[in-house]
């Protein structure tokens, strides 16, 4: 499964990027309010620290003309920007043109199986299904993946699932377990996924008797 971070923060983006963790970013208007920076100059240094790796980012406008114009104008500040648009009629209509015109396209906020086959039918690149959204509504985010994996097996679809709105490592295992094509996912979390107690446990006892060897590598 390729890990995505989903966040407009390049320090923590630096981090992820330096260490080969991530396969690409995700954004979104309300990730861009809260970098406090203008969209243009944040998704420009993303795309810089991502190297040719997909970079999301997000129209505003409602009807399909905006949106496709939306969508030209974000991807003109780099190669690797997929634009992603909403899923609704007519970001359904803007994903058919932008992908017809070669360039990827991110369809998000997907909360049910049927907007996916939707989707996959215009021609998305990837569909975003927000899990966490649907945990919150006492709905199965995870069961709503494992719907969607299965119908584009069945059809051999070339749109990837984009796991979203992810909170819980159990999320992220979960989805690779599935068969999630991505998995977008915040920085903090994705730190979090190194922690286990028993390793902390070992490590502490490991440096203890070390230190009672009095032995030294540097
Ligand atoms: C996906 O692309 C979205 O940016 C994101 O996963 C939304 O997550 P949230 O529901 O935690 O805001």
């Amino acid at each position: 499964m390729k890990l995505f971070v989903d966040t407009a923060d390049t320090k923590a983006i630096a981090e992820l990027a330096e260490m080969g963790l991530i396969d690409g970013v995700t954004t979104n208007p309300s990730l861009i309010m809260k970098s406090g920076r203008d969209i243009f100059e944040v998704v420009r240094e993303i795309c810089d620290l991502m190297e040719g790796m997909p970079v999301s980012a997000e129209v505003v406008a409602t009807n399909a003309g905006e949106m496709e114009a939306e969508g030209l104008k974000l991807k003109e500040i780099a190669s690797n920007v997929v634009v992603k648009v909403p899923l609704t009629w007519d970001g359904l209509k803007a994903c058919r043109r932008l992908s017809g015109q070669g360039i990827e396209v991110n369809v998000t906020l997907c909360f049910s199986a049927n907007q996916a086959l939707l989707a996959a039918k215009s021609g998305a690149t990837y569909i975003s299904p927000f899990i966490g959204r649907l945990d919150d509504i006492n709905l199965d985010g995870m069961e709503l993946i494992e719907d969607i994996v299965e119908i584009y097996e069945n059809y051999e679809f070339d749109t990837q699932v984009l796991a979203a709105s992810i909170r819980t490592a159990n999320h992220v295992r979960d989805a690779a377990k599935i068969g999630a094509h991505v998995a977008t996912v915040p920085p903090d979390l994705i730190k979090k996924l190194t922690l286990h107690p028993l390793t902390d446990k070992g490590l502490a006892s490991f440096l203890a008797d070390w230190k009672k060897s009095g032995g030294e590598i540097l």
